[in-house]
């Protein structure tokens, strides 16, 4: 099988492509990126060496280059990483988030239906659903209710995904992801960014009071489960994805600190976020029963590996810290 991977040169697409090679070694690969801020082929070390893998750099927004791709490798499924990923950035502007999340969509839904794909997977996010209260979890038929512009723009690529399942007949499948952890992460994330300002010793800037609830996925998990919908899901559905792992921002960062030896003195309660959502929790029942996918991963234990992945990975996250992401930390932390 040849896959279209768009987004590879990210946090999870990257992992997705080195678990692609390992587990299916007979496959092609193509990933297209852009090679945004976020974008780095370093995540890729290891496939650039695998003949069974190619990079294209490029646009999903650029109709004619998506349409030379299709017809140089004629790809049997599409999985569509790529987008604009953090919702902080999409507060500060939107205007990308419109454009690669739901016009670069397009773009890869008009093409896989000219070439009569057989899968195309949307990696969509549990966001599209919106804040929860203290109790319940997102199911596949909760209704969709984004409220950061991020997630606004994946919702419309979601809708407009399954539209072409639904009028055109391609066969789009939804996965919807709850918060991943693990190795490559770009540091604005809470995580990597609670891990190297604990090893700088500076200090963790905790939104609001902390008590912000997320659903934590080690990445690899999150790669077999979309591995799982690649091979046997159904055309047309919606798959939530996620591990029972929910945890308070103000835990996770109080774990990180703990297993680093540091004090919680670094902790700094910081101004919040606008129309931060208070909790997502995600029930993978369907998932988990459809196509029998489990995770692997127990939350502190991935915790602990994705510390000393940092740990051992410095000139990785130097070349980030020393970078862009040095302007976008002091807009978005300095004057907090
Ligand atoms: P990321 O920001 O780390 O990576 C995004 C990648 O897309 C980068 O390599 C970037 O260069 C590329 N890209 C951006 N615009 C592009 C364009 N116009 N054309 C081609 N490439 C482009 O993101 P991530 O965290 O790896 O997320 C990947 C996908 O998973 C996203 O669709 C995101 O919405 C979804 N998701 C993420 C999480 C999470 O916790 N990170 C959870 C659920 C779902
Ligand atoms: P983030 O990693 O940005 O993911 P998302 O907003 O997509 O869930 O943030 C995870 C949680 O951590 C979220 O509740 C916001 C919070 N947070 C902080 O408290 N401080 C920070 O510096 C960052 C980046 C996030």
């Amino acid at each position: 099988m040849t896959i279209l991977l768009t987004g590879g040169a990210g946090f999870i697409g990257s992992n997705f492509v080195q678990y692609l090679l390992r587990h299916h070694p007979s496959y092609r690969v193509v990933n297209l990126d852009k090679l945004t801020y976020a974008g780095n082929l370093e995540n890729l070390d290891s496939a650039e060496r695998n003949p069974q893998y190619s990079f294209e750099h490029g646009d999903i927004c650029d109709r004619e280059f998506v349409g030379s791709l299709f017809r140089k490798y004629t790809p049997e499924a599409v999985i569509n990483f790529a987008a604009e990923s953090h919702v902080d950035r999409s507060i500060i502007g939107a205007s990308e988030f419109v454009r690669t999340n739901i016009v670069g969509t397009n773009v890869l839904l008009e093409w896989s239906r000219e070439f009569a794909l057989k899968r195309f997977i949307q990696v969509s996010t549990d966001e599209v659903y919106g804040s929860l209260g203290p109790d319940g979890a997102f199911t596949e038929t909760s209704p969709l209710h984004p409220n950061s512009p991020y997630a606004a723009s994946k919702a419309s690529a979601d809708m407009l995904a399954l539209a072409y399942h639904h009028t055109h007949g391609l066969p789009v499948l939804v996965t919807r992801c709850s918060n991943n952890y693990g190795p490559y992460q770009f540091p604005e994330k809470l995580i990597p960014l609670m891990i190297l300002n604990t090893m700088g010793d500076r200090t963790l800037p905790v939104y609001g009071d902390g008590g912000n609830v997320r659903d934590w996925l080690h990445v690899e998990d999150h790669c077999s489960a979309i591995d799982a919908v690649l091979h046997n899901g159904k055309n047309g559905e919606v798959y939530n994805i996620g591990g029972n792992a929910e945890q308070r921002n103000i835990d996770v960062v109080k774990m990180i600190l703990h297993h680093l030896g540091k004090p919680e003195s670094l902790i700094s309660f910081v101004k919040d976020r606008p129309g931060h959502d208070r909790r997502y929790a995600i029930d993978a029942g369907k998932i988990r029963k459809e196509l029998a996918w489990a995770p692997r991963h127990d939350f502190e234990t991935g915790i602990v590996e994705t510390l000393r992945w940092y740990q051992e990975h410095e000139p990785w996250w130097r070349n980030i810290l020393n970078g862009e992401y040095q302007h976008y930390y002091r807009k978005m932390y300095e004057e907090r």
